[in-house]
């Protein structure tokens, strides 16, 4: 197994996970996701977070471990930045192979420790800017970092080789395979990873953007070398870029975004599709670009991470019993939930015998803080005036979109 040296005393080690099983119960992840670790030596050894028993992490966690020439009870301290059980899912296992190691965590953290895990021993709460000296000139430091993404998080630093092990922060789906740091992927992977980035953050972190702003802010002054998350690339030669790209996703928390349309839509017999294709031709006339995403046939994953980088939406949707097309109506709440406010919006569908989807959406959108262009819907198939007057309102659409600062 390869060995992954930030420093001559800091190491990476972690495992990938390739399962259907979605993160968090919610979000698939096709394309694995990583479960990142760190040591860090001085005269003692802490362990930074930890894994969660899922498809053989613990196990890659002990090959690594035995790579430096260590095993599980050689940690003296476990440092858990953050509670959620993939970092600490094999905490009891743990426990068992190595009772002496003191766990680490913020005063939220270990109330949580003992909630999940029932573990009430050698336990020790750390506060902002407390220290752990490891010995041999190694001393830890913890910065309280909450909602990042609980709200017991912290991130530990190590001055002496500029590594922030941010856990959650700066973190991303997709499993590494044998290489972490950025240096060692080239662009076409750099651009997978960004990707699954921005999917990641939508999904996990979104919500929590205001926070990632704050502890940006807060640990702007140090002199960070390496960005060490505990999901996805290890950054050591442009750690502000993967910084700089988190504080672009929180500012579109509140202001607008990239300048692109997020299509939505939803179709039961292909009238509310023929009235998208007209905005869309209007779109293209203006020449912004936009993503395209049907309901329920693509996972709201892929969907929120679009709608959250796009300044415009454009939600095609006919009337399902009275109401909102089902699919949407999940969307929409899972966009509230999410966060994704602040955005213009175009609604259009078709009806049958009667409307009913625009009560419903007009309700949704108050809460999302969306402005809404006017929206049109139509009875049936679309006419020739009705196509028009759509190719009209993807234009207007396109147009404010083309004008946000
Ligand atoms: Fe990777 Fe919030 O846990």
């Amino acid at each position: 197994m390869k060995t992954h040296l930030i420093s001559d005393s800091v190491y990476c080690l972690h495992a990938d996970v390739h399962t259907d099983e979605l993160f968090e119960g919610i979000w698939p992840i096709p394309d694995g996701v990583s479960l990142n670790s760190y040591i860090v030596r001085g005269e003692k050894i802490a362990l930074i977070d930890l894994v969660r028993d899922w498809i053989g992490a613990p196990q890659q966690l002990k090959d690594a471990l035995s790579s430096v020439n260590l095993a599980f009870s050689d940690i003296d301290y476990l440092i858990l930045n953050h509670l959620e059980p993939d970092h600490t899912g094999w905490l009891a296992e743990f426990r068992k192979l190595n009772p002496k190691a003191e766990i680490i965590a913020t005063a939220k953290g270990i109330n949580l420790v003992k909630s999940f895990y029932k573990i009430e021993t050698g336990l020790r709460i750390v506060k902002d800017g407390d220290t752990l000296d490891l010995g041999g000139g190694k001393v830890l430091t913890f910065f309280e970092t909450p909602n990042l993404h609980w709200p017991e998080t912290m991130v530990t630093w190590d001055a002496e080789s500029g590594s922030l092990f941010s856990c959650d922060a700066f973190g991303s789906f997709g499993a590494l395979g044998d290489r972490v740091f950025d240096d060692e992927f080239n662009e076409a992977e750099h651009a997978f990873f960004e990707k699954e980035t921005l999917r990641y953050y939508a999904n996990i972190v979104s919500s929590f953007s205001t926070f990632v702003e704050r502890a940006i802010t807060k640990l702007g002054g140090l002199d960070i070398k390496c960005v060490c998350p505990s999901h996805g690339i290890v950054w050591r030669k442009n750690p502000k870029e993967i910084i700089d790209r988190y504080a672009r996703y929180a500012s579109w928390a509140k202001g607008p975004a990239e300048k692109e349309i997020a299509i939505v839509w939803g179709s039961m017999y292909g009238m509310t599709k023929l009235g998208l294709d007209a905005v869309i031709r209007g779109i293209e006339q203006e020449g912004v670009p936009y993503s395209i995403h049907r309901v329920p046939d693509e996972n709201v994953s892929w969907v929120l991470a679009d709608a959250w980088k796009s300044s415009g939406i454009v939600l095609a949707m006919p009337t399902y019993e009275y109401a909102m097309f089902p699919p949407m109506a999940y969307a929409l709440d899972i966009f509230r939930r999410k966060h994704v406010f602040g955005k213009k919006v175009l609604r259009i569908g078709s009806w049958g015998w009667v409307g009913g989807a625009k009560k419903e959406c007009d309700a949704a959108l108050e809460g999302l803080k969306w402005e809404p262009v006017e929206c049109y819907e139509w009875a049936g198939a679309p006419t020739a005036e009705d196509l028009a007057a759509l190719e009209a309102k993807g234009r207007e659409l396109a147009k404010l979109i083309s004008k946000e600062q």
